[in-house]
Formats: C-alpha cells, structure tokens, sequence
C-alpha cells in the first residue's frame, strides 16, 4: 500500500511539513509505504490551458517534473495534499501541480478512460492557517475536492488548522499533530487486510502490467496488487496501452519495475502470478504460486496483443471468484 504526501509549502520544517509528517507517521504505524514530495523543490510549469492535454490525453509541456508526478498520483493507494493557505487558496507551487491534473482530468472525463484504482483511491487535504477566518477553508476544500475527482481518489475531507503563523508554531498546538496522526492511521486502517498479490513477466511492460490492471479494476480493494518484471523495459508497451484503452482501461503513467522496486517486499505475498519471467522466483508466498502460460506479445501487432488481454481477463476473473470461495 502506498501513500503519497505532497507537501506544498515552500517553509521547509515549517507548520504544512510538520503536519504532514504527523499523517505520514500514522500511515507508516499501519504499513503503508509512504512517500513525501516537496512540491516547491520540483520543476511545474503552470498549465498553459492550451487544450492539447484534452484532445491527445497527455501535457504539451514534456520537459518538467509533472510525468513523474502523475507517475506518482495513479501509483498511490492515497494521496494527501498539505498546503499553507495563501490569500485563501493553496500555494502558488502546490496549485501549478493541481492545475496540470487537468491531464488526468481529461483522460477521464473526455477520453472516458477509467483508472484501475479508481473505486478505492484516497485523497485527504492538510492545510494551516496564521488567521482564524470562518472561511479559511472553504476555497482550499472546494479546490481539494475537484482535484481528487482528476486524480480518480475519492476526498475524504480535511483537517485545518487555524491560527498557525510562526514555523513549527503547530507543534505547540494542543492536538494537531495527534489528530493528524490518527487520522494517518484511520485512513490507512481501510486498507489493512487486503490479499497481497504480485504478476511477474520478463518485462513488465505488458501481460503483468494488464493483470496488475485487471485485478485492480474488477477487485477494487479486496486485493492489494503489485507487478515486475526480471528485465524491466523502458516504459509499457504502448499497445498494451491502446487494447486496455479499447476495454476503457487507462494504464497511462505506470512504469514497469524489476523486482527489486516492489514495494513492502519482505512481506509475504498471498498469491504470485508467474508468467514467463524467466528467474525463479525469490519471493516466497504464503498462499500459491500459478504459472500462466502466456505467449509473450512483445514485438508482436495489436491483435495479438488484444488476445492475451482477453485471455487475462479470463482467468482474472476466475482468480477473483476462486478468493472469493476461499
Ligand atoms: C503569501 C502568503 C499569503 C498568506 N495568506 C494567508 C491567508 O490568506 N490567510 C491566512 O490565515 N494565512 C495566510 N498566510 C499565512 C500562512 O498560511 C501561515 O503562516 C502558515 O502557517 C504557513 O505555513 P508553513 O509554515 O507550512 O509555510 C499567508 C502567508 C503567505 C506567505
């Protein structure tokens, strides 16, 4: 499970840090893997509002750091903004991100292209305050909301902290840091007890990255699902995108991984899934180990690639209801 927190003020070590620390930590005690990305230290241009991302699904802007950003959104489990307020908004840095989700948004409201992750992702919303204004809030919850609805996560509301001017100023606070803790804790908590399950191919490029897909799609949050490859090519196969794309699947942003970038790696796996991948397999389950014999479509044409989709879907799908009778 993998919980991303975006810090966006530019204070480091100041009250937005602090906070978010306090939430990562309770995500941690609960076996998340987490993530913290200093939004002010990484290159986001301002969307340009050119349209391009609404007419081809990805960004004319190609040379910053928002690739590895919407890597990182449709890689998590959860993500959590954590802003200061300014002029009652979120920072200028951490709104520049917001406003380029519009990609995502895109991908999802126009091309009707559905994240694998949608029916379980999580956002949460962190903010700090120096004033006490009724409204303090209000604008920065109401962007929140419209931003996890991009990303595909479903808003879980906020924490906001009033009164908050000098750095680390909420450490004083009486329960901040606490309440940010558990509610860490209580929103990881959903996630514990999912099955473990790992897809293995040679790349991971295309039959683990359309299981890994499947899985999560039909499953929803029954299945805490990871895929790799013992050779990691350089991005998915472009028509592993487009035949998951004619099922209304988006597998746009993910990267395959070697086995050695799985997350929570020490923990045993309730199910691994090898196919083809040619080491054997390190990692010992606690459930099974199945072998799929499934022709590799790498340098192969789309029709091909279109029959080992269904193929996978096939017997994703039996996986399901076989746990389900477990
Ligand atoms: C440019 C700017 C604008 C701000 N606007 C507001 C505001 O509208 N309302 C408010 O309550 N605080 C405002 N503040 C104060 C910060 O929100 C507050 O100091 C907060 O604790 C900073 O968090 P940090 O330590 O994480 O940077 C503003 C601060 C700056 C620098």
């Amino acid at each position: 499970m993998f919980v991303l927190g975006l810090m966006g003020s530019p204070r480091k070590h100041g009250n937005t840090d602090l906070l978010l620390d306090a939430f990562l930590e309770g995500a941690q005690a609960k076996g998340a893997v987490v993530s913290k990305i200093d939004v002010p230290a990484k290159h986001i241009e301002p969307c340009q509002g050119c349209r391009f991302c609404e007419k081809k699904g990805y960004c004319i802007q190609q040379k910053d750091d928002m690739e590895e950003m919407n890597y990182l959104l449709r890689r998590a489990d959860m993500v959590v903004l954590a802003t200061p307020i300014f002029f009652y908004g979120p920072s200028a840095q951490m709104k520049a991100l917001i406003d380029r989700s519009q990609t995502l948004w895109s991908r999802r409201h126009i091309m009707k292209l559905t994240d694998p992750k949608a029916t379980f992702s999580r956002g949460f919303l962190l903010a700090v305050g120096a004033t006490k204004g009724k409204e303090l809030f209000t604008g920065t919850s109401l962007i929140a909301k419209y931003f996890y609805d991009a990303v595909s996560a479903r808003y879980e509301g906020f924490l906001g902290f009033r009164d908050m001017e000098a750095p680390g100023a909420i450490a004083h606070h009486p329960t901040a840091l606490a309440e940010a803790r558990t509610k860490g804790e209580e929103l990881t908590g959903a996630f514990v007890g999912r099955k473990r399950a790992l897809f293995l191919c040679r790349e991971n490029a295309c039959r683990s990255q359309m299981a890994e897909a499947f899985l999560q799609y039909y499953a929803g949050d029954t299945f805490d699902v990871q895929s790799a490859g013992d050779q990691p090519a350089g991005e998915v196969n472009p028509l592993a995108l487009e035949a998951m794309a004619e099922k209304g699947i988006d597998l746009a942003f993910r990267r395959p991984k070697g086995m050695d970038a799985l997350e929570d790696a020490s923990r045993p796996f309730d199910l691994i899934v090898q196919m083809g991948c040619e080491q054997i397999c390190p990692l010992t389950p606690e459930g099974r180990i199945e072998n799929w014999e499934l022709e590799d479509p790498a340098g192969k044409p789309l029709e091909f690639m279109r029959t080992i989709r269904d193929e996978i879907e096939q017997r994703v799908k039996l996986l399901i209801d076989s746990a389900e009778s477990d």
